[in-house]
């Protein structure tokens, strides 16, 4: 087949910069590991199981033997269980999240809480808040129910503030990175 010299040269520069975008694409993704969000820590997602599996059950606030407090939520069609927490300012606050159903998305408006919560999969991260109340809201459209779907923060003062409940330590699954 005759290709023209200059076509030639354009199908040949295409297919480099391709190479070049998949094989970046490739490297980094291997190189670092990369996993689904977050965190790579598995879940059956039935929501029996959900509801009882004790990293995000029972749902809420609550403190370990080391005085890390832990939150615990579950994103389901169309609620985030619970749908109130309140925890201490300027203390470091873990999340755990997963989800029942479908893919939402959780966000702690005006912080740098948030995280896509996906079935099958635990998300988790860690941050600090300034006093407040903040709006939990799912930045994912994930239904027809999918604007309703918000929660409360309440952050108060450290001295002011005592868990809902004392808990064992999360079992923690080795971070990827
Ligand atoms: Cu859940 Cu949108």
């Amino acid at each position: 087949m005759n290709v023209d010299l200059y076509e030639r040269i354009w199908m040949w520069g295409v297919g480099i910069v391709l190479a070049g975008f998949f094989g970046t694409m490739a490297f980094a993704t291997i190189s670092s590991g990369m996993a689904p969000p977050s965190h790579i820590e598995t879940i059956d997602p039935n929501p029996a199981t959900v509801m009882t599996d004790p990293r995000v059950a029972p749902q809420g606030v609550s403190q370990d033997a080391d005085g890390h407090v832990h939150v615990r939520m579950v994103g389901l069609t169309f609620a985030w269980l619970p749908n109130e927490l309140t925890v201490p300012a300027n203390t470091p606050v873990t999340f755990h999240l997963t989800s029942t159903d479908v893919v939402h998305g959780f966000e702690i408006v005006r912080t740098n809480g948030q995280t896509t919560v996906v079935p099958g999969y635990i998300s988790q991260f860690t941050t600090t808040f300034d006093p407040g109340e903040y709006l939990i809201a799912c930045n994912e459209y994930c239904g027809v129910g999918h604007q309703t779907m918000s929660a409360k923060l309440t952050v108060v003062p450290a001295a002011s503030w005592t868990a809902d409940r004392v808990a064992a330590p999360t079992p923690e699954v080795a971070d990827a990175h």
